[in-house]
């Protein structure tokens, strides 16, 4: 893929502690065209948050290369947007104040980046909320705070680490819908992290199905389901089929189709 938005070649981790060799991650290529949305679904332990710390620029890989549109990228940070598995809002800080912190630390002025985030807030589900602290709202509510955070940082590349992990399933799927409309919004490339395989088929173009020891990407399985998507899509066939596929490839039960 000649117009890549995003390219692992050869990205491997391998951690020494006292002595011995743990690898994290075997070597990986991965490309990943602009404007789609993939997840990433695998065992805990398997490197997902791994693959991301390495395409933020926060660990150095201990081999290979990660490209943004063809331009080496390796350990720089600042080149995409991160949401992290624990991602906190700053409690002294205001709903609009920490939706507005992502770009003030970009070097936007506060008023500034107070002026872009008020409209957002109102359109996606936090108007009202503005001047409240994040102490007193709901999971999802501080969920939609944070994603909206990192979104405002003008990358095209946003890595979303288990953004809905901790909510009940109803908040979840509400949190689904809002994040699709956003997605259409955007414009965005997205990487998704989850443990939930009837998200990620629900949210993506494409799942990528990692294992653990190596961690290493065993399965890409595209999805080829029209958007806009609804609720509805989850009990059809197809969808059942999708999501079949995965649970078994986690489960060890299927042989991959291609090897990733
Ligand atoms: N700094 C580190 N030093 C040593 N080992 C590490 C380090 N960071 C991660 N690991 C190990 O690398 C492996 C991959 O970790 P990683 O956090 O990427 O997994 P994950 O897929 O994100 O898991 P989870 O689903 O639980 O979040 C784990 O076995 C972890 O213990
Ligand atoms: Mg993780």
């Amino acid at each position: 893929m000649a117009n890549a938005k995003l390219a692992l070649n050869d990205v491997s981790m391998v951690f020494k502690t006292d002595g011995q060799e743990f690898t994290a991650l075997a070597p990986l290529d991965l490309e990943i065209e602009g404007g789609r949305f993939i997840s990433l679904i695998g065992p805990s332990g398997c490197g997902k948050s791994t693959i991301f710390n390495i395409v933020a620029g926060l660990q150095p890989p201990s081999s290979g290369k990660v490209l943004i549109d063809g331009r080496d990228a390796t350990g720089m940070i600042g080149q995409v947007g991160y949401m992290l598995q624990k991602d906190l809002l700053l409690p002294w800080r205001t709903v609009l104040d920490n939706v507005a912190l992502g770009m003030e630390i970009r070097g936007v002025p506060l008023a500034e980046g107070r002026e872009r985030a008020a409209p957002l807030l109102k359109r996606y589900g936090l108007g009202g909320f503005e001047m409240r602290y994040p102490s007193s709202l709901s999971g999802g509510m501080r969920q939609r705070a944070a994603l909206l955070r990192t979104l405002l940082v003008d990358n095209d590349v946003v890595l979303l680490d288990e953004p809905f992990g901790a909510l009940d399933a109803q908040t979840k799927a509400s949190m689904q819908e809002w994040l699709l409309q956003l997605f259409g919004d955007f414009g965005r490339t997205v990487i998704f992290v989850t443990h939930d395989v009837e998200e990620a088929v629900f949210l993506s173009d494409e799942v990528y199905v990692m294992a653990s020891r190596p961690g290493r990407v065993i399965d890409r399985m595209p999805v080829d389901l029209p958007r806009p998507r609804d609720r509805s899509l989850v009990s059809t066939p197809r969808f059942v089929a999708m999501k079949k596929y995965c649970l078994d490839l986690l489960h060890g039960a299927a042989a991959p189709a291609e090897a990733a």
